[in-house]
């Protein structure tokens, strides 16, 4: 491990992920995963130390990183909320929902309000189509979202602590 990356808080998670699977087949999901759970995103830096251990190429794990929307390169805000653009979602008006959540938060989706109190994601189907539009808020669902529902989530998202 280059001297950089040693010292990094993230290494420790990193090293663990990587004693805990990576004599598995197909490690590389379990251990991006492990790290994203215990660092809250992978850092980029990690993403060569990944693909040294695993004889992989840079490239291939950061493809793999990239592709999967759980997985993130930054840090995430204190909360994250999640609209579904599924199909249900976008024959109940999903679309609208998500323009002004990116309206109120100021940010496109990925990204994190200027507070650090919400990051906005997409995620296609929560299994509550019954119940569209579907909104995830730190992975709990919220159905029949409306603008209005979702001013009166952001309200208590992003009061200070
Ligand atoms: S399509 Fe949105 S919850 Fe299923």
């Amino acid at each position: 491990m280059p001297p950089e990356t040693a010292t990094a808080p993230w290494t420790p998670a990193v090293q663990r992920a990587l004693d805990d699977h990576k004599a598995r087949p197909g490690a590389l999901l379990p251990i991006l995963h492990e790290i994203q759970q215990r660092v809250g995103h992978v850092p980029p830096e990690a993403v060569p130390v990944i693909a040294e251990a695993l004889n992989l190429s840079r490239a291939e794990v950061h493809g793999v990183v990239t592709f999967y929307h759980d997985f993130r390169d930054h840090p995430a805000g204190r909360h994250v909320l999640k609209v579904c653009l599924a199909e249900s979602c976008q024959a109940v008006g999903c679309d609208h929902l998500l323009a002004h959540a990116k309206q109120r938060l100021g940010v496109e989706l990925h990204g994190t309000s200027a507070d650090g109190a919400v990051t906005l994601e997409p995620v296609y189907c929560l299994g509550n189509c019954a119940l569209s539009p579907a909104l995830m808020v730190d992975g709990d669902v919220v159905g029949r979202a409306t603008p209005e529902k979702l001013d009166g989530l952001l309200a208590e998202l992003r009061r200070p602590a």
